[in-house]
Formats: C-alpha cells, structure tokens, sequence
C-alpha cells in the first residue's frame, strides 16, 4: 500500500468540481485516509513547491495557490502515487489525454486543478507538510476485500 498527497487547487473550488473529481479516486477504489478545507499559508506552499523556485511562474504559481481555499487530501492504494497521475493525466490539460481529469476537465497548465505527490519520497515529504499524523486515519472499508485481491 503507498499513499500518496492530492491537493483540490483553487481552480476546482472555484469550478466546484470536487465532487466529481473526488468520486473518480472513489471509484477506482483508492481509500481517503486523510482530508481538510484549508486557505494555506504562503509560506507552506512556497516550501510546498520549492523545487519550482527559480522557475518564471513560480511566483504566480504560489499567489494562485493562496488565492481561494484548496482542499488537501491522502489517498491509499497500490501503486497509488502512479495510479493517480495516470489518472491525472499530463500537466497541461491542452496536452493531457481524454478521460483523464485534466484532459476532460481542463485546458491550462497553471490551472491543472489537482496537484498529486510525483514519487515516494515526495509524497512522504508534502503529507508531512500538509498533515499531523494524528489527522491520518487507519481504517478498512467492507468492500476492500473485493477491490484489492
Ligand atoms: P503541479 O502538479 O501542482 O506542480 C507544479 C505546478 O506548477 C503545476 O501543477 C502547475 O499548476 C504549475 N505549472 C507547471 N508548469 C507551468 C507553466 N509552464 N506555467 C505556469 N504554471 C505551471
């Protein structure tokens, strides 16, 4: 099992696409293991997406991200860091492919309205950042049985 962090970006607050977003990771069968309504704090997403800093749209990026309440979130599953990017689909949602959310939900780079942890050691690093660990819950659902064999 892996988790992974997902973060609901303002734009699909704004677009009030959480539901439907959110029931894709349902479907698919990954488990919610940890979930919070924030407006974050400039300082945790410029360390949030440090790895941008000298990038020219660094700046915007991180006014955008403070612009609205974000929703954040651990989702739980094997392989669930790759699985939800597949199900992501390629940054820009001009370029990503239909049937992913970006490719059926969006059409900017910047506006790609979720972001997904990248690789393990992200993904431990941004749940650190984002959630206590007493905000994480352990729990099994009655059809786990049935979706992981
Ligand atoms: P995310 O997966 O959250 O990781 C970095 C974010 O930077 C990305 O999604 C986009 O929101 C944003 N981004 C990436 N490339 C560009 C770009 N060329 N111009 C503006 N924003 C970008």
């Amino acid at each position: 099992m892996q988790r992974t962090l997902i973060i609901f970006k303002p734009d699909a607050m704004n677009r009030m696409l959480v539901g439907r977003i959110l029931t894709r990771f349902e479907d698919k069968g990954l488990r919610l293991v940890g979930m919070k309504l924030q407006k974050s704090a400039r300082s945790q997403v410029e360390k949030h997406y440090e790895v941008h800093k000298e990038r020219p749209f660094y700046n915007d990026l991180c006014d955008f991200m403070t612009s609205a309440p974000v929703i954040v979130a651990v989702l739980e599953g094997p392989q669930a860091i790759q699985v939800v990017r597949s199900m992501l689909g390629a940054t820009n949602g001009v370029e990503a492919a239909a049937g992913t959310i970006r490719g059926d939900f969006g059409l900017d780079k910047q506006y790609n309205l979720v972001h997904a942890s990248d690789g393990e050691d992200t993904a431990r690093a941004e749940i650190d950042l984002f959630f206590k660990p007493e905000e994480l819950v352990e729990y099994t659902r009655a059809p786990d049985s049935w979706i992981v064999s």
